[in-house]
């Protein structure tokens, strides 16, 4: 979800004002899954990296996040979405790592559609979580490093449970995945709008379910 600060900035405002309007985005997206029958979402909401912004940009985003799990969470809960966090949820206020603990309680019975907010999340240091888990299980005896296979270092990612991504789309022109789902993405179709982030609504998000549909997958097999 990129391109906040440059919305703001086109129309003379401070960047909070991008990442208010930013919000506004998610709950049009979240509203435009559920009405495709889309069943598992993830939003990027704030990387590893963003931590190196300004504190008072920090500040507002946490605010936001703060105010978004005060507000939201229940109107969420009942459309039948399940929310669960992944990153560096320590990272947080305790306040905000106590909302997240009950964000995802209090929407752990519903199944229509799967949030996942990625936050503090970083793709490298994920693998490097999953890894250093794999070894302490190795070292600890439970685990046989021999009989390691991809879905076995799957379950040990912050996803473990959550299918791999089919469609990955980044907003605001930028191309690249700015250490996404790395080793998740494997396979993900991309789509790069040049739509800034406050910007993207219901057509949005129906033009990238069409291209989507048009792409041909092949997992690296022969076309037929
Ligand atoms: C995305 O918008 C929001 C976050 C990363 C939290 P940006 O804040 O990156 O907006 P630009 O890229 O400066 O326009
Ligand atoms: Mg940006």
């Amino acid at each position: 979800m990129d391109g906040n600060g440059r919305w703001a900035a086109a129309r003379g405002l401070p960047r909070v004002a991008g990442h208010r309007a930013g919000a506004q985005a998610v709950r049009r997206t979240i509203e435009a899954a559920l009405q495709h029958g889309v069943q598992w979402l993830t939003l990027y909401a704030f990387s590893s990296e963003n931590w190196r912004r300004p504190e008072g940009e920090i500040t507002d985003l946490t605010g936001l996040l703060r105010h978004y799990l005060r507000n939201e969470v229940t109107e969420l809960a009942a459309n039948g979405v399940r929310l669960r966090v992944i990153g560096e949820r320590r990272r947080f206020a305790a306040d905000i790592q106590a909302a997240f603990v009950d964000a995802e309680r209090l929407t752990a019975g519903n199944a229509r559609l799967n949030v996942t907010v990625a936050l503090s999340y970083g793709g490298r240091s994920e693998i490097v979580a999953a890894a250093r888990r794999v070894a302490e299980a190795a070292l600890a005896g439970t685990l046989d490093p021999a009989a390691l296979d991809e879905a076995g270092f799957a379950e040990k990612l912050f996803t473990a449970g959550t299918p791999d991504p089919d469609l990955i789309l980044r907003t605001s022109g930028e191309r690249r995945l700015s250490n996404f789902l790395l080793w998740q993405a494997a396979y993900a179709e991309l789509v790069f709008l040049d739509v800034l982030w406050p910007d993207f609504g219901a057509q949005h998000f129906a033009e990238a379910l069409a291209d989507y549909a048009r792409r041909e997958r092949r997992f690296g097999a022969r076309p037929v």
